[in-house]
């Protein structure tokens, strides 16, 4: 059994249940207060990740490590954000993986960055265009405190204007004209590569599978997730009351050799 000891400096994920979790750095002396008591983070230093800590009331917590989608969920977000049902799905079909180049228009507050720099690092490299500077500093400081910033380049520009890579394996929309960057993002990407968009409504959908297919792209899909929960229990397990209501839908198209450049 491999276990990593949390360091000076590392985050730890301090649990208690599905709905209360904590993203805190660990330092000397360093106190959680919560409505369950004081937990003693400090005192986790050189103990293994996953270790109980019981608060000054009592309460049963975890120290356990945290992993990417619980630092992006905890990003600041100024603007609407990329959910991990559908990051899941982006990441299969557009194939993005350590090595590859990726062109993103309309970064935001930088969650689906972030995720997409977690797949894309050591090697590869993303480039990320924001029009407006309020939300490119707030998805700066985000990428900065995961520790991701090395691997993306923000550009402060409307992509509309042209973008920068030639050689990019995978491209990304989410822009509320989705339709209207398919130009300007195609001069970016090699032939082959996948790109991924995301809508809020159908209407946009529309007009987006149009121009896709105009410009010369195949394999043209589009699609929600849906996602339901389990309440799990022995003999009464059964589907949960509650579930996300709609997202965003995506849509997925790869570029031809053919296609329009
Ligand atoms: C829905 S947000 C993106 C959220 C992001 N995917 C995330 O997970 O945090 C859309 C962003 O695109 C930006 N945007 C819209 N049109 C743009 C364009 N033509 N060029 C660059 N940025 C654009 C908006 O300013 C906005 O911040």
């Amino acid at each position: 059994l491999v276990r990593r000891l949390i360091e000076e400096g590392d985050h730890v994920l301090v649990y208690l249940d599905r709905r209360r979790r904590w993203l805190v750095r660990v330092t000397k002396g360093a106190k959680l207060h919560t409505h369950e008591g004081v937990v003693d983070i400090g005192g986790t230093l050189g103990q293994p990740f996953g270790i109980r800590v019981d608060s000054t009331l009592g309460a049963t917590f975890y120290a356990l490590k945290p992993i990417s989608i619980d630092f992006l969920m905890k990003a600041e977000r100024r603007t609407q954000v990329v959910y991990p049902k559908d990051l899941g799905l982006i990441a299969v079909k557009t194939g993005v993986s350590p090595g590859a180049t990726v062109v993103e228009v309309g970064t935001g507050s930088g969650v689906l960055t972030g995720f997409l720099a977690n797949l894309v690092r050591p090697d590869g490299h993303v480039y990320s265009y924001e029009a407006r500077p309020e939300f490119l500093a707030v998805a700066r400081r985000n990428l900065e405190k995961l520790g991701l910033a090395d691997y993306v380049t923000l550009v402060g520009r409307d992509a509309k204007e042209g973008l920068e890579p030639r050689d990019a394996d995978a491209g990304i929309i989410d822009v509320g004209d989705p339709w209207l960057l398919v130009k300007p993002i195609s001069a970016a990407l090699v032939a082959g590569a996948v790109v991924a968009a995301i809508s809020p409504t159908m209407n946009q959908v529309e007009k987006l599978v149009v121009e896709l297919s105009e410009e010369g792209y195949v394999d043209v899909e589009s699609l929600e997730v849906i996602v339901r929960g389990l309440e799990a229990r022995p003999g009464m397990t059964r589907p949960a009351m509650r579930m996300i209501g709609h997202t965003a839908y995506l849509t997925f198209a790869r570029k031809t050799a053919s296609a329009k450049e």
